[in-house]
């Protein structure tokens, strides 16, 4: 496990009894990869939307900081265990870019068309990115996933994946979400966009940090 630069040291792990969980997340992807991941741990996922929970605004420069503050509040407001997911894109070629920033890389300006967030926008802004660098950028990117654990008293428990591969252009398939279309994992021909949620779950960034919690707190 490598921690981002304001990493807290190594804490003693804590087990999660069975019972509720809040999933801090508004993203739905995010939300149902989740899901599907905690199904064989005897856990009652229930997500921030249901609890009526409000998406805090995510004010950390890395991944490790915007997970534990979103798995903080979720803990403290709802007073159960909280998971989050902090994850983005980064590209080798970009410096990183957008890493913590992959999902504001997708928020439309006024100008862009109605307020939300547009994935294929987002895309094409990395694609022109690397257009700009010419046709030999290196297109080598990883997708990054801090989980944060936490409890309503405060204790919190944090795990990081990786998934590296390579960006490809046009995007490719409609399964996944988010940049799934356009990265190619180390390995395979196929986009995360074009493998079955099964599949992906056994390789990506989120799998891996998963498999970390699972061991450590199950
Ligand atoms: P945040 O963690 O809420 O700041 O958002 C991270 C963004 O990274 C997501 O909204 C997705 O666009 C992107 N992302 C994270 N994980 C994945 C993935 O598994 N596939 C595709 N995109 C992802």
């Amino acid at each position: 496990m490598t921690p981002d630069e304001d990493a807290v040291p190594p804490q003693a792990i804590r087990k999660l009894a069975p019972g509720k969980l809040v999933i801090a997340s508004h993203n739905e992807g995010k939300v149902r990869e989740i899901r599907e991941l905690l199904a064989p741990y005897g856990i009652e996922p229930v997500s921030a939307k249901e609890l009526d929970l409000p998406e805090p605004i995510e004010t950390g420069t890395t991944f490790l900081a915007n997970a534990e503050l979103k798995a903080m509040q979720a803990a403290d407001l709802s007073g159960l265990p909280a998971l989050s997911d902090d994850s983005g894109l980064c590209v080798e070629a970009l410096l990183g870019a957008p890493g913590v920033f992959t999902a504001d890389w997708a928020e439309r300006h006024p100008y862009e068309g109605p307020k939300g967030r547009d994935w294929y926008m987002a895309m094409g802004k990395v694609e022109g990115k690397l257009a700009e660098l010419g046709p030999d950028a290196n297109r080598s990117a990883y997708f990054a996933c801090t989980l944060a654990l936490a409890w309503p008293d405060g204790h919190v428990e944090w795990f990081e994946g990786r998934a590296h591969g390579h960006l490809v252009w046009p995007p490719r398939g409609t399964l996944g979400f988010g940049y799934d279309p356009v990265f190619v994992p180390e390995g395979d021909t196929r986009t995360f966009a074009e493998m079955d949620p099964a599949e992906k779950h056994s390789i990506s960034h989120r799998a891996d940090a998963f498999r970390q919690l699972v061991a450590a707190v199950f």
